[in-house]
């Protein structure tokens, strides 16, 4: 089997640009993921977010979680399968970036960890940026297309979800979190360089993620998929829990914003349409999407494609 896309950032700037477009490419059609090395984010700043990640889950989350009902059924041995099947052995919270803040609002965080964080997705948010055009450049599309495309009224959505994936006695009954895609645009990982857990579903087989220090795990959403048109795929993925150690993950999703109307590109849907009449997606408002997303997170997304369809917002107008 093939091995998982790594791209080193730096060779986009010497005579290997070509080759690492078509990496980028590659990984994107055929992996839904890869991961980034020498991209903006500083090794520094990555190490104080994680120093503050995990000094913050000790402080604040961990006996929160021990004594939550899952956990403590779980850690005591007297969980059944059935207490467990719609759970997630993971601790999170949840910090929004676009198109307001509420990191001042979020209880417990010192104000260094406020700071840093901020300072990091600010990285990361360009760092997003600097992707979408990477991937209009492989799909022929205009600079900025993708990032228009996620714009609504109010500009595209971004946050942080923030997780530790406690280590747990029983990975063959609950999962860290039960496969999936990922709703959103583009997602930015930050993961435990130690811990590992993170796969994703290739030919039908899982496949692990391979922890890489200081690097950025990067995932195609449904919203891409859908703009275009099916060339790049949301892939399902999942994080199995671990009997040892704690896994620290941040995962960054730049969405489109609420009202954002999201349909094909219309360059891919003339070039496709001829090939294959069935690969046409639907047109609709990013936030009804997320409205259906909500109860079905853990279903297949070709569903909730359909769904939308039903709801015909009109013709996709090509040239
Ligand atoms: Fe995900």
């Amino acid at each position: 089997m093939a091995t998982f896309p790594v791209i080193n950032m730096e060779k986009l700037q010497g005579e290997e640009r070509g080759a690492t477009m078509e990496l980028i490419k590659d990984a994107c059609e055929n992996w839904g993921f890869f991961e980034l090395l020498n991209h903006c984010i500083p090794a520094e700043l990555m190490d104080e977010v994680e120093r503050l990640t995990k000094a913050h889950y000790k402080k604040c989350m961990e006996e929160r979680f021990k004594k939550s009902d899952l956990a403590s059924k779980v850690l005591n041995g007297e969980a059944a399968e059935t207490d467990v099947k719609d759970m997630d052995w993971e601790s999170t919270f949840f910090l929004r970036h676009l198109p307001v803040s509420n990191m001042a609002e979020v209880p417990d965080l010192s104000d260094e960890y406020r700071a840093t964080m901020k300072e990091f997705v600010a990285k990361l948010e360009k760092q997003a940026e600097e992707l979408l055009d990477l991937l209009c450049e492989n799909l022929g599309l205009e600079k900025g297309y993708l990032k228009k495309a996620f714009c609504g009224t109010k500009g595209p959505t971004f946050g942080t979800k923030v997780s530790n994936y406690p280590p747990c006695p029983k990975p063959d009954l609950v999962k860290g979190l039960r496969a999936h895609t990922d709703a959103g645009g583009i997602i930015l990982l930050f993961q435990d360089d130690k811990v590992s857990g993170l796969q994703l579903l290739k030919d039908g087989e899982w496949v692990d993620v391979p922890p890489l220090r200081h690097s950025i795990v990067v995932n195609i959403g449904d919203q891409l998929e859908v703009i275009t048109n099916g060339r790049y795929k949301s892939v399902m993925h999942r994080v199995v829990a671990q009997t040892d150690g704690n896994r620290m993950s941040l995962a960054s999703f730049y969405n489109p914003g609420s009202d954002a109307v999201i349909y094909p590109a219309p360059e891919l849907l003339e070039k496709e349409a001829a090939l294959e009449e069935s690969q046409v997606y639907p047109k609709f408002v990013f936030e009804d999407y997320m409205k259906l997303y909500a109860g079905q997170k853990f279903e297949a997304k070709e569903p909730r494609f359909e769904a939308m369809k039903a709801v015909n917002l009109g013709p996709i107008a090509t040239a």
